[in-house]
């Protein structure tokens, strides 16, 4: 039953501890938790001193820094007066060691077609894209989109403008050209770096097509550079595009890394939020590189052998930091795969886990729950016994679906590391090192050396022990965003007015008697069940539990009686959606939380409204709940059909 606290009530119940084995342990850089808290604490002694003896260890410095850390709070500024460089830092530093002939990024698209990339080889591929950039104009400062398949050349951009000081603003491959020119605009990008397609569930995604609608609405944008990927026909506009393989006939293949300052802007990442326009977060150099860097070593304990490959899309911060960044500063190997998870069938993954020897896996709760669906026989065909660490982002992970996870693809041996963080915090934030700290099926586990996060109630104050609270940040840390393009009062008002001297997430969590994190979703989908503050994850959690239960989400729509009342939205498996499943299901939900968190509504829906990135749209659902018209951003959206059917039951 809930625990009446005041903040967020708590009501999940989840007890299982998984330890990471002797085996894994013992071979792992950080192996004990003994040797985690000793890291802990020594960096929350002194943060500061911390992050900059890292910083003077892992990066390449061209001149060194002077400071540290200014803050002047909001704005933060690390490793000031130093000059860097990041491409530098993921290509150059590796080619006096013996990492020089390792291959950087293994590619398959989705057709079967395979590429390797050495670091010499990625190297001069970045210093020959480079200087196409330059004969196009571009330079330090300049903005340049880029709208690409997930192709090595798409990895190959965002290295060549880091090295020549252009900053990129990588705009996911499924965004619409009103999208795209919303980002140019805001941005004011001066290129844009496109495909004449890329492939998609067999078929071609028009991505120069689309380039063309956007550019009749984007004043700003001078060139585009098209790559050829899928021989589709094009329109090229003379003066204005220019083939990319053109282009490289005519480059030297050398391009020495620009010294840059450690606070010149790396990226815009654009990022909808929940509503609203989309924001561009902005992230710098110097400690934005480290950040990656070392977070990607300590979560991933990255060893020489690995074949690491993260299944996120490099539109997303996830592939920024965890595909492109993080690995290639480390000298990692990345596997990059182009396509969907379900051509030409739903065991697509394995096959790639099986055939690369894919030793550490990085997906979203999201896909997982998509395999379980899709049903266990498509991933017993593949040995997936290369496989020694396993990685979610981007959502909660329902404890069930972490359970399968474990069984299924980790066959009991792999650690599971739950990160949580932010495109705002520029790479992970909280999640288990896997040597060193045992899981709890839904818990992000505890925070990174050298973040020091709070929960807090409204008037900023610390919540007790297991009570739901704001999330927050007490320290300046050097992923943190520097921005929002342009909008610095929404900077402001956004993440340091609510609680002075703290970053908000926006997400509510609470901390158990172990010191661990369980994050409770955002702020703003609490459900408020006659004064009961309940999470959604929480009743969400319960309904997955279910054995018909695909995936759900809750919201709280108005009510009356008790402020507001739990409606549910769920996809069946394995089952009819019939009416007497609804009462099961209310039934259950009752059983496995308490009588408060018994759903009033319970609709059945083919699939619920998701981001492109995967998370669940619930304000869109609150609105349906209510019977209201949407009035928010809509441009993430994933699929406009499922919001009509969902509709359309209405009626
Ligand atoms: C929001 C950030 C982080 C890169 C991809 C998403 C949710 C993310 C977790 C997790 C619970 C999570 C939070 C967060 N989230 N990871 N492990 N457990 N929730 O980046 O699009 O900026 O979204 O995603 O609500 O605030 P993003």
């Amino acid at each position: 039953m809930s625990e009446q606290t005041g903040g967020i009530d708590n009501v999940m119940q989840e007890t299982r501890l998984f330890p990471p084995s002797e085996e894994f342990a013992s071979a792992a850089s950080i192996g004990s938790l003994e040797a985690y808290q000793q890291l802990y604490d020594q960096a929350k002694a002194d943060p500061v001193a911390f992050w900059g003896e890292l910083g003077q260890q892992e990066l390449h410095w061209f001149e060194p820094f002077n400071e540290i850390l200014q803050w002047d709070e909001p704005y933060a500024k690390w490793f000031v007066g130093g000059k860097t460089n990041v491409s530098y830092n993921c290509l150059d530093a590796h080619l006096d060691t013996e990492r020089r002939d390792k291959l950087a990024i293994i590619w398959e698209g989705e057709p079967g077609d395979k590429r390797t990339l050495t670091y010499a080889q990625l190297h001069s591929e970045v210093c020959r894209f480079a200087n196409a950039l330059k004969s196009v104009g571009v330079g330090e400062g300049d903005v340049v989109s880029v709208y690409m398949p997930m192709v090595p050349e798409l990895a190959i951009a965002m290295l060549a403008c880091a090295r020549i000081g252009a900053i990129h603003s990588v705009i996911f491959g499924g965004f619409s050209a009103e999208s795209i020119a919303d980002r140019n605009n805001d941005a004011s990008a001066k290129v844009v770096l496109t495909a004449d397609g890329g492939w998609r569930r067999g078929k071609v995604l028009e991505l120069k097509k689309t380039v063309d609608e956007a550019l009749e609405k984007s004043p700003t944008v001078e060139s585009v550079i098209v790559l050829k990927r899928t021989e589709n026909a094009v329109e090229m506009v003379e003066g204005r595009d220019y083939w990319w393989h053109d282009l490289l006939d005519n480059v030297d293949d050398d391009c020495p890394a620009k010294p840059l300052d450690s606070e010149a802007p790396l990226f815009i990442l654009y990022t909808s939020g929940s509503t609203g326009k989309p924001k561009g977060i902005k992230h710098t150099t110097a400690g934005y590189n480290l950040y990656a860097k070392k977070t990607f070593e300590w979560v991933f304990d990255h060893r020489d052998d690995d074949i690491y490959w993260c299944t996120a899309d490099c539109g997303w911060i996830t592939g920024h930091s965890y595909i492109v960044y993080g690995p290639l500063s480390a000298g990692a190997t990345a596997l990059m795969y182009e396509g969907a998870p379900n051509f030409p069938e739903e065991d697509r993954f394995w096959d790639l886990v099986e055939k690369h020897q894919v030793t550490i896996l990085y997906t979203a709760p999201t896909a997982i729950r998509a395999f379980i669906k899709w049903g266990d026989h498509h991933v017993e065909k593949h040995d997936l016994s290369s496989l020694r660490l396993l990685g979610t982002v981007g959502e909660g992970i329902n404890p069930e679906a972490w359970i399968w996870y474990h069984e299924k693809i980790g066959s009991e041996r792999c650690p599971i590391v739950d990160t949580w963080w932010q495109t705002e915090t520029g790479g992970i934030m909280m999640s288990p090192l896997p040597g060193a700290i045992a899981t709890k099926p839904g818990s992000c586990t505890k925070p990174l050396p050298g973040i020091i996060p709070a929960i807090v109630d409204e008037s900023g104050a610390p919540v007790g022990q297991n009570q739901g609270g704001w999330l927050v940040m007490t320290h300046p840390w050097p992923g943190m965003l520097r921005g929002i393009w342009g909008d610095d009062e929404r900077f402001k008002d956004q993440y340091w007015s609510a609680v002075p001297g703290n970053y908000l997430a926006g997400d509510n969590a609470r901390c158990d008697e172990d010191g661990y994190y369980w994050i409770m979703g955002r702020i703003d989908d609490v459900i408020n069940v006659s004064g009961h503050r309940l999470s959604t994850i929480e009743v969400e959690s319960a309904l997955v539990s279910h054995p018909s239960v695909a995936e759900a989400a809750a919201v709280g729509r108005k009510d009356d009686l008790k402020g507001q009342a739990i409606a549910v939205f769920v996809t069946v498996v394995g089952a009819e959606p019939t009416e007497e499943l609804k009462q099961e299901l209310k039934q259950h939900v009752r059983n496995e939380i308490g009588a408060l968190a018994q759903p009033d509504d319970v609709r059945f829906t083919n699939a619920l409204p998701k981001t492109r990135s995967g998370k669940i749209m619930r304000r869109l659902l609150k609105d349906i709940a209510e019977g209201t018209e949407s009035v928010g951003d809509t441009s993430t959206l994933e699929d406009y059909s499922v919001l009509a059917q969902l509709r359309a039951q209405d009626e």
